[in-house]
């Protein structure tokens, strides 16, 4: 799948370094070309003769040993490459491409290279979440770096958070999507909502949920690396905005309701995968509620729902909804498909482990307006994005 392809692999010292040779096997496996450069610090950790023999190509350690070829190393290397994938990549290598720092082998050739360069972070969670590691990653994703996020779980610290290693599956498939990307969405716009809303009580509490915005954000992102003009209108979350989506931020139901209508006229297709809040306080204090008795009631009032409205609004535009379910997954699912006037909805038991809010993974059924349902079983938000967008093309196919 990837003949003639050659893939640049900087590898640097953390401890995921190990799964590093199983990135190299599998791009091995589609016929890619690897070579390998690593950090004076991965050395360490792992030999180069590993990598050696994973790529069967010589592994470049640093700038001052005797040139292998005949052309300057970090030079040729550059040239050559197709895409640098940078996996595991520490907070030090972020940090010295970021600030044009270029004192090894491996920060050289990134600097030297046109190609596309794609890091796949992986730290201690603290690290991860630094502030000076973040402006340093948004700074590199403005200049037009793409990052695979770091999976969320136990890292080797014991700490529990974001900063494990992305799945080798995930990054083989970025790494495939980066060099022969599908572009089948180029010339449609899609808007995508995602993340909770927060309903403010008073200048200090709110009412939310616990949705991360993980869902809607691989959707906005999918969608952007297949071709689509994406705005994505996202409540409060502390992920990346996808490259080459305009991210518009909003924090209430009734915020979320102004940005989608405004924007949603232009659109060929929406995805509305946000959590919104069904009701908000109907009136914020604008001082801090004192403590006072031990009942406090709060009176909520509705809020618009904003994919009924576009279910009103629809005419030949694609729709879908998503259904955060615990009980009778199907028919609550099939009875929101009409009374919101959907294409399909994407149902998921917030139950089930792996599942709905916060997780990396979901597990869904898509049922259509046909009753035609799919399961898909446990899976990377990303791939079901996939799925979801492949469902969306689907239905523009039937329709020419
Ligand atoms: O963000 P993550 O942590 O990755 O979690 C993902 C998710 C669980 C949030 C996502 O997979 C999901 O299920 N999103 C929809 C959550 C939800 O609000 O479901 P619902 O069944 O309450 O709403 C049905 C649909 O109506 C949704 O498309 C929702 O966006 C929409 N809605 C709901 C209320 C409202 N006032 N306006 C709306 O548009």
């Amino acid at each position: 799948m990837l003949e003639g392809i050659n893939v640049l692999l900087g590898v640097t010292g953390g401890i995921a370094i190990y799964k590093a040779c199983d990135i190299v096997s599998g791009l091995k496996k589609v016929n890619a070309n690897v070579d390998v450069i690593m950090t004076e610090s991965a050395t360490k950790m792992i030999r180069p003769g590993t990598f050696q023999a994973l790529s069967q190509n010589a592994v470049i350690t640093d700038t001052f040993e005797t040139p292998r070829y005949w052309n300057i190393e970090h030079v040729s290397l550059a040239q050559k490459a197709h895409v640098l994938l940078v996996a595991p990549a520490t907070a030090n290598i972020i940090g010295k491409v970021a600030n044009g720092i270029a004192d090894d082998m491996l920060s050289t050739t990134i600097m030297a290279s046109t190609a596309k360069v794609v890091f796949a972070p992986a730290m201690n969670t603290k690290m991860y979440e630094n502030r000076i590691v973040q402006q340093n990653i948004k700074k590199l994703i403005s200049l037009g770096y793409r990052f695979i996020e770091p999976a969320s779980g136990r890292l080797a610290c014991g700490d529990v958070g974001t900063g494990k290693l992305a799945d080798v599956d995930k990054i083989l498939e970025f790494v495939i999507d980066t060099v022969k990307p599908n572009r089948d969405f180029v010339g449609i716009k899609i808007l995508v909502t995602a993340g909770p809303t927060r309903e403010s009580i008073d200048p200090v509490r709110f009412i939310s949920n616990h949705s991360t915005g993980k869902m809607g954000y691989s959707i906005a992102d999918a969608a952007s690396a297949r071709g689509a003009e994406v705005i994505l209108i996202s409540g409060p979350t502390n992920l990346l905005p996808p490259v080459g989506v305009k991210l518009i931020k909003i924090n209430t139901a009734l915020e979320m309701y102004d940005m989608v209508m405004n924007n949603f006229k232009e659109q060929n297709v929406i995805i509305k995968s946000a959590a919104v809040a069904d009701y908000r306080p109907e009136t914020i204090s604008a001082r801090k509620i004192k403590k006072r008795g031990d009942n406090l009631n709060l009176t909520l009032v509705r809020n618009p729902d904003i994919l009924s409205e576009l279910g009103k609004l629809k005419e030949n535009r694609i729709l879908v909804g998503f259904a955060a379910e615990s009980d009778n997954i199907i028919k609550n699912a099939k009875n929101k498909i009409l009374k919101k006037n959907l294409d399909f909805i994407v149902a998921n038991d917030i139950t089930e482990e792996g599942a709905g809010f916060g997780t990396d993974t979901n597990i869904v059924t898509i049922i259509d307006r046909n009753n035609k349902i799919e399961k898909i079983e446990k899976t990377d938000k990303m791939d079901i994005a996939h799925l979801i967008l492949d469902k969306v093309k689907q239905i523009t196919e039937h329709r020419v």
